[in-house]
């Protein structure tokens, strides 16, 4: 303890001795402050990662003073603050820890990317469906341009049922710029792995990029999470890694003005009900304008049993698919609850689906949406068939790449290969067969050309109707993407994705949960 307050004295007078502190003039010296856009200060050098003794960062221990240091640390030290976490190091956190000001950061000393990031466990009471259930939480009234980046959420639900509440990470707010980037965000104890709330339809431009998501929730009847879920218009959400989410992948809550690109959304051990949803009315009333869904990879399961010479399908040990890639309209997922309202004037280009779906894409309720350029590559499957809870009025349409109800959409641009259905309400009640040879071979790093990813809300039960919003780049910016532009991105995309894929499939050997 002498040592660490010897320490931070040294600190203090580095501080005071001039050292330029970038854009933000710290004016709430604090002995924890490590000093921000300063890359090769003696005391808080942030590489290599293994020179950081753990005198410049927070430590975790002892655990039952940590939930109040932290939160401390955010709201004693003011705008631009950084908290430093120590790299490996787990937080036992038994509520959730808050941002305070303006341009406040969290993350791990060094911002290292893989298992160094230190951990914020979930650790906090939970009792009959209520209790802990966020990690880190950046909605408050002057939390524009707060930053989480490089750190790890372990929701700790742990095969329990949900309990009612935020997700592991809420962002977002009347705020703006903010940032999330680098996290690995996984097993919410409540509705999504990462939400980036509305606030009062004034949240604005928040990047959500180089994420790793999921596992989140079970495929257990209304015991599904979210992924990614996006309320806040004019955002950005980027070269995220989603995998095993079971609600939806990627959720689109209108969010208008929001490009979501380059994202893999992919399951391996759980049915996922949507990977890209674009099906909630609340808040923006189905609201897509200038919403873009563009160069994602969605994959759906593939068989996991040894390929034989001569096969075409086979087996899924956990009989998982994605029930719809990419949702468009309320009625796909809601059926007539929504009554006649649509989601309007998206934009969804040049998806890449590839394993076993119920549907590719299925649109119903939609108005001035844009639907081209997306393809099915490497191995396909289109399957499942009517569940117990489809309703006994509607009449399930036959599993089929691109299908569209036409008499619920309108003026619409939408691909020419698409299957015309007379019915797409509440097509997540189909279920997947219960084994049998139907799933694809591929999805490895060697044989898959695509990238995961994924999004959805629970059949109108699920996740809170009172997330929504997105926003994103302007339209006209959007719109100017030259083609050889986009299959130079792809390319690119697929190369890296085989070698973060294999990374991770590594990682997961190493500590599946
Ligand atoms: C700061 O956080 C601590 C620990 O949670 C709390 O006791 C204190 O009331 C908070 N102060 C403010 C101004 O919110
Ligand atoms: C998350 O935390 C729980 C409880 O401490 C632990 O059992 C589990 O192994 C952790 N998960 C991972 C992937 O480390
Ligand atoms: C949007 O937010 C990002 C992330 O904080 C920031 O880098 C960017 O400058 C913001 N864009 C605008 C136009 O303010
Ligand atoms: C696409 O996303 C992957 C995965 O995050 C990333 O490694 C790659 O750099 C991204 N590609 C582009 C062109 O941004
Ligand atoms: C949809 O959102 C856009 C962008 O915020 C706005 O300009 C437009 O008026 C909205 N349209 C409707 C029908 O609310
Ligand atoms: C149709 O959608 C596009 C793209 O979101 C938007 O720019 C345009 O204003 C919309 N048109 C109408 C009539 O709503
Ligand atoms: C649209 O949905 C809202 C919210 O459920 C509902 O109040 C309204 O009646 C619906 N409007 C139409 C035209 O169906
Ligand atoms: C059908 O709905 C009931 C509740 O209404 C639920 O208990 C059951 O698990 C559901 N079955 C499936 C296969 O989703
Ligand atoms: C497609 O499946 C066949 C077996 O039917 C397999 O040999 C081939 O490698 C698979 N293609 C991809 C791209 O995974």
């Amino acid at each position: 303890m002498l040592l660490d307050t010897l320490i931070h004295t040294l600190a203090l007078l580095a501080t005071l001795s001039g050292v330029t502190h970038g854009r933000h003039v710290t004016t709430y010296a604090h002995r924890r402050h490590v000093l921000r856009d300063v890359i090769d200060h003696p005391l808080f050098s942030r590489s290599p990662a293994e020179l950081h003794g753990r005198a410049d960062c927070e430590p975790a221990d002892p655990a039952n003073t940590v939930t109040d240091r932290l939160n401390t640390l955010l709201n004693s030290s003011g705008p631009g603050y950084t908290l430093p976490l120590c790299p490996g190091a787990q937080y036992l956190i038994q509520a959730p820890i808050i941002f305070f000001a303006q341009d406040q950061e969290i993350s791990t000393v060094g911002y290292p990317t893989g298992d160094d990031r230190a951990t914020l466990v979930v650790a906090g009471p939970v009792a009959n469906g209520q209790g802990h259930t966020t990690a880190v939480d950046g909605t408050c009234s002057s939390c524009s341009g707060v930053k989480l980046r490089h750190v790890q959420i372990n929701g700790t639900r742990r095969g329990a049922s949900p309990t009612s509440g935020g997700a592991n990470i809420e962002m977002g707010g009347s705020n703006s710029n903010q940032l999330i980037e680098f996290v690995r965000s996984y097993d919410p104890r409540s509705w999504s792995c990462l939400h980036i709330a509305e606030g009062a339809l004034s949240c604005n431009n928040v990047t959500v990029q180089n994420n790793d998501i999921g596992p989140c929730g079970s495929d257990a009847f209304q015991q599904w999470a979210d992924g990614i879920s996006v309320s806040c218009q004019n955002s950005l959400v980027r070269n995220n890694m989603v995998n095993n989410p079971t609600d939806g992948g990627i959720v689109l809550f209108g969010a208008p003005g929001t490009l979501v690109e380059n994202n893999t959304i992919w399951v391996e051990t759980m049915t996922l009900l949507g990977g890209i949803n674009m099906v909630d009315y609340d808040p923006w009333n189905g609201n897509y304008t200038n919403t873009i869904v563009r160069n994602n990879v969605i994959e759906g399961g593939f068989a996991t049993d040894v390929e034989a010479a001569g096969d075409t399908k086979g087996t899924n040990e956990d009989d998982a698919i994605i029930k719809i890639g990419i949702a468009i309209g309320p009625r796909t997922w809601f059926g007539d609850q929504y009554l006649n309202n649509i989601s309007l004037s998206g934009t969804v280009l040049n998806n890449q689906l590839s394993g076993a779906f119920g549907y590719g894409i299925a649109i119903s309720s939609a108005q001035n949406f844009t639907v081209q350029g997306n393809v099915l590559v490497g191995n396909t499957s289109f399957i499942g068939s009517r569940g117990p809870n489809c309703s006994t009025t509607d009449t399930t349409p036959d599993p089929a790449a691109f299908v569209q109800d036409q008499n619920t959409v309108q003026s619409s641009n939408i691909q020419s290969d698409v299957k015309v259905i007379s019915d797409g309400d509440s097509l997540t009640c189909i279920m997947p067969p219960d084994g049998g040879d139907y799933w694809p071979y591929g999805g490895n790093p060697s044989s898959s050309q695509s990238s995961p990813g994924s999004s959805g809300t629970p059949l109108s039960t699920g996740s809170p109707s009172s997330s929504s919003g997105g926003g994103g780049l302007s339209g006209g910016a959007k719109a100017g993407i030259a083609v050889g532009v986009i299959l130079g991105v792809v390319a690119i995309g697929a190369i890296t994705y085989f070698i973060r894929k294999g990374a991770l499939r590594r990682a997961r050997t190493a500590g599946r949960y």
